[in-house]
């Protein structure tokens, strides 16, 4: 297996059909609008989720094509909650993958309305799909919302803003982090075995579902080690803001040593997850692995 090579492939699919996402109205009154969204959405980004996605619907039925617009889906729906995320009333961030975030390009109000605008496309594009049985779109549409909303996503995000400076043990960080962060990549894999066409086994299910939790553990782990070790530039985010900001981390309540050694666990469970459960699982494991030793 050449996990570069698989990865570019699936990464050329989602780039290929997200390039043509909100084009067809840009002669409306709402423009700006539509360019908003696709400045954020196509401002580069790793892809995971959608490549989780594609490669959990090819882990099942040894194809991607049926989980395409699931998984543009998915990363309409990143898109969405990184720009609230970086939002002055938020994280207050002013760079994202490298450029201006969305409401420094455009303002607030339009920011705002650019990430509700990507919520709604996301589950559109889930509703709709023609790749799929409209049996299985209701129950993609059941899975994301279920991933992004009171005790997913947002649940997440309200805590880690509540939360801000006060001491948190480690089951109280550990809900943070299973909620902003693993819940959606949960999704992600989740909705690649639901286009499958082939049935997954309860057995399957389960085990992407821990496969997910692990990684999205051991990814938000990760994310917090950057904010304190990489540089504005390899990240494309700014550096030092959860500290400035007061949030709870990995990084300030167990040290980057500790938080190394916590990525390396997660990942060799999540790894674990996949082994048994699937013909070919040798990409969801180098991928873990790599996620691993992200540098952005
Ligand atoms: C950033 O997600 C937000 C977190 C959940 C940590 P990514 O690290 O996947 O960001 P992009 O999509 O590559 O920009
Ligand atoms: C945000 O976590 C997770 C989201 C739901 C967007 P962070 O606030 O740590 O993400 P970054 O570091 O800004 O990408
Ligand atoms: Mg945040
Ligand atoms: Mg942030
Ligand atoms: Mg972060």
């Amino acid at each position: 297996m050449d996990f570069e090579r698989e990865y570019r492939e699936a990464l050329a699919l989602v780039e290929g059909e997200l390039r043509g996402c909100f084009i067809e109205d840009m002669d409306g009154p709402h423009r700006e609008l539509l360019e908003a969204m696709r400045y954020s959405l196509l401002a580069g980004g790793k892809r995971v989720r959608p490549v989780l996605t594609l490669k959990f619907c090819q882990a099942l039925c040894g194809e991607m094509a049926p989980a395409l617009d699931y998984a543009c889906g998915v990363e309409m729906l990143h898109t969405y909650s990184l720009i609230h995320d970086d939002l002055p009333c938020m994280d207050d961030d002013n760079l994202r993958r490298g450029k201006p975030t969305c409401h420094v390009k455009y303002g607030e109000w339009l920011a705002l309305l650019a990430g509700d605008a990507l919520q709604a496309a996301a589950f559109e594009r889930l509703a709709e799909s023609g790749r799929t049985t409209p049996a299985a779109n209701g129950k993609a549409c059941a899975v994301l919302a279920r991933a992004v909303g009171r005790s997913g996503m947002c649940g997440g995000q309200y805590l880690d803003i509540k939360w801000e400076g006060r001491a948190l043990d480690g089951d109280e960080l550990r809900r943070i982090d299973a909620w902003k962060t693993g819940a959606l990549l949960e999704a992600a894999c989740l909705l690649g075995l639901t286009a499958s066409p082939a049935e997954p086994s309860s057995a399957q299910w389960e085990a992407a579902r821990r496969y997910a939790q692990e990684l999205g553990m051991a990814f938000q782990i990760r994310d917090d080690m950057l904010d304190v070790e990489s540089t504005e530039e390899e990240l494309g985010k700014p550096i030092g803001s959860d500290a400035q900001n007061g949030k709870n981390t990995y990084a300030a309540l167990y040290g980057l040593e500790k938080c190394g050694e916590l990525v390396a666990s997660l990942t060799e469970k999540a790894k674990e997850s996949v082994r048994e459960a699937f013909e070919s699982p040798e990409f969801l494991c180098a991928l873990a692995d790599s996620l691993a030793k992200r540098k952005n």
